[in-house]
């Protein structure tokens, strides 16, 4: 049985792999009846709206059949403990897809449950995103390993899981944060272990330069609400701006995984720019989710 709960879950060839697979099911709208018969429970303790779409439609395409839960409406919101929710929901249907805070709370579900489990975001990953992103990325260079990709903003659950795609597809990975806002070290220090190119910088200008891909995200991600006002005074200069991404390559391209916050991380001029693919970018996770259940139910 197998887990997607980072992407650490793929050996090394499966990442790449994924990424054709995903590709080659984009091309040919791809249906099956791979999950016929199966259920997979959804279960949200954080909003949505592209990953659970993506996802739901996806399994549709492969024939199966979804449920959505959120704390609001289950036992999860009165303190029914996740192992236990785990080991219930294994009785009833044959995977979970979550969305929640803690990766503890992931690596929990797949330990006590006796099903498949993808993590759809936590605070430290949204490795169905990072798959999706290199499936953008991929349509439009296809030699990964020569590419500088740039991340200005939060070192958050994105900036972790680039840092673990560069160790899959060895492209230059060039990081600006605030100080106090860097990505997490212990994934840092395993990636740069592994070889990684990874270089973080408090300069936006020197981590944007030369760069073929240029991503940001919001400044405080969900449940980091309370933190906006903070945030806003801290990365102030990281604005993705016009002034900024004329710093990159000159055919640049920009990506955000939305939803943005216009004025803030990204200024209108450059979201709704030429560079900017981020409605390419939205449309491959249904195609990369139908590849990751794939790997996982085939
Ligand atoms: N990018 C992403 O995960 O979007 P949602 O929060 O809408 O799912
Ligand atoms: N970093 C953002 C990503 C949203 C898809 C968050 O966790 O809210």
């Amino acid at each position: 049985m197998k887990h997607f709960l980072s992407i650490n879950n793929l050996m090394a060839t499966e990442a790449m792999d994924l990424v054709l697979r995903a590709k080659e099911m984009k091309d040919g709208d791809y249906r099956s009846d791979l999950l016929a018969g199966k259920t997979l429970a959804m279960i949200f303790e954080k909003a949505s709206t592209r990953t659970r779409v993506s996802f739901e439609v996806g399994i549709r395409h492969l024939g199966g059949d979804t449920i959505f839960m959120t704390p609001a409406d289950s036992q999860l919101g009165r303190s029914e403990p996740l192992k236990d929710t785990a080991r219930v929901l294994s009785r009833y249907v044959q995977g979970m897809v979550v969305r929640t805070f803690a990766q503890k709370n992931v690596d929990d579900l797949a330990r006590y449950g006796s099903i498949p489990v993808v993590n759809a975001l936590t605070d430290m990953f949204h490795p169905c995103q990072i798959m999706s992103d290199m499936l953008t990325i991929y349509e439009r260079t296809t030699n990964l390993k020569d590419l500088v990709i740039s991340w200005i903003g939060d070192g958050n659950n994105m900036a972790n899981s680039w840092i673990n795609a560069s160790v899959y597809f060895g492209f230059q990975l060039n990081i600006a944060c605030p100080e106090g806002y860097t990505p997490n070290t212990a994934v840092l220090e395993r990636a740069l272990k592994m070889g990684a190119k990874v270089y973080v910088t408090d300069d936006p200008k020197a981590a944007i330069a030369g760069s073929h891909f240029v991503n940001t995200d919001v400044w405080a991600s969900m449940g980091q609400e309370a933190e906006q006002k903070k945030r806003e005074k801290a990365f102030a200069g990281y604005q993705l701006d016009e002034e900024l991404l004329a710093l990159a390559d000159p055919n640049a391209k920009v990506l955000h995984c939305l939803p943005a916050h216009r004025g803030e991380e990204i200024s209108e001029s450059v979201f709704e720019g030429s560079q900017s693919i981020v409605f390419d970018q939205a449309e491959n996770r249904l195609h990369m989710q139908k590849a990751i259940l794939e790997w996982i139910y085939s």
